[in-house]
């Protein structure tokens, strides 16, 4: 089986649910704590072994290539005030020369269509998908986890990260129906983006991390316009799944929806009180907070 070194990023969105903030910053440059979301999504990519990084960019987006290259003034003022460790953390976040690509998606026309954009890049392998707007604060990273489900199916199937959603709020997500377990995984029998509501046929939703065989491709390069007048990934993975395996592995960890604002803010919340030189202080002030 062939071995995933490749993942794609797609950070193309106007991020128009963070508008004025996303006006001239991109969404996915917003920090969680210090890091950028990107950076926590790379962190957990490269956890799972991914060796290179696909970024399907737009207009505006040019810090995001700035972030991962060397900031050299910086460098320069930081060795001069002798602020090493600094300069370490730094040194350990930049990707390896030539591991990164950047490609540009000229109009936002859906996540489907962003995927499709980075086709020529990865050829003819399977490759990681990885939302940026999604973060998944776990023990062992929740790409990382899929790829041992993916190891263990041993066959060239399809890979979803699912989670279980409230059935009132089902109606706004992609949803999978679950049949046979196999090992941590099980097998998804059917997808459906953004069920009536009352239809749904499980409470299992698409979570932002997926692993794709390389023929997603033929089938996003045919995909009509979908919900929401955009090419839908999921519309894709449905008559993919026709003739290849589709798997769904339900996660251990907790999901942050960093596209909402609530989603974003309890992300921010809970990796600072994760955080030993940080979390105890903020606990103490929002203790206080939310005692007046
Ligand atoms: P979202 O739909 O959550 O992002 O896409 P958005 O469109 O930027 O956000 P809102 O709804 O306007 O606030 C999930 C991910 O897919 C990327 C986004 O950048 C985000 O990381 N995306 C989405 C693209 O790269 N291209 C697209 O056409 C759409």
């Amino acid at each position: 089986m062939k071995k995933i070194r490749k993942a794609v990023l797609p950070v193309a969105g106007l991020g128009t649910r963070f508008l004025p903030a996303t006006k001239a910053i991109p969404k996915e440059m917003l920090p969680v704590v210090d890091r950028p979301l990107i950076q926590h999504v790379v962190d957990e990519a490269r956890e799972a072994g991914i060796e290179h990084f696909i970024f399907v960019t737009g207009r505006n987006k040019a810090v995001i290539e700035d972030h991962f290259d060397r900031q050299y003034e910086l460098e320069v003022t930081l060795t001069e005030r002798r602020r090493f460790a600094d300069l370490e953390h730094l040194e350990r976040d930049l990707p390896v020369p030539g591991q990164t690509s950047f490609t540009r998606q000229q109009s936002p026309l859906g996540l489907g269509h962003a995927v499709w954009c980075a086709r020529d890049i990865i050829g003819e392998e399977p490759f990681a998908l990885l939302l940026p707007d999604v973060l998944v604060q776990a023990e062992r990273g929740c790409l990382g986890q899929m790829m041992d489900a993916y190891r263990e199916i041993n066959e060239p199937a399809n890979v979803i990260a699912v989670e279980e959603m409230a059935p009132e709020r089902l109606h706004e997500y992609g949803v999978v129906g679950a049949g046979r377990t196999v090992g941590k995984a099980f097998e998804i029998t059917s997808m459906v983006e953004k069920p009536a509501r009352g239809k749904a046929p499980s409470s299992l939703i698409i979570t932002g991390r997926y692993i794709l065989q390389p023929e997603i491709f033929q089938f996003l390069e045919t995909q009509s316009w979908g919900m929401g007048g955009e090419i839908q990934l999921t519309d894709a993975m449905i008559r993919l799944a026709l003739s290849q395996p589709f798997y769904g592995v339900k996660f251990e960890g907790r999901a942050f929806d960093c596209g909402s604002k609530i989603g974003f803010l309890v992300a921010n919340i809970a990796y600072a009180l994760a955080r030993p030189d940080i979390g105890p202080k903020l606990r103490k002030n929002l203790e206080e907070i939310l005692r007046e």
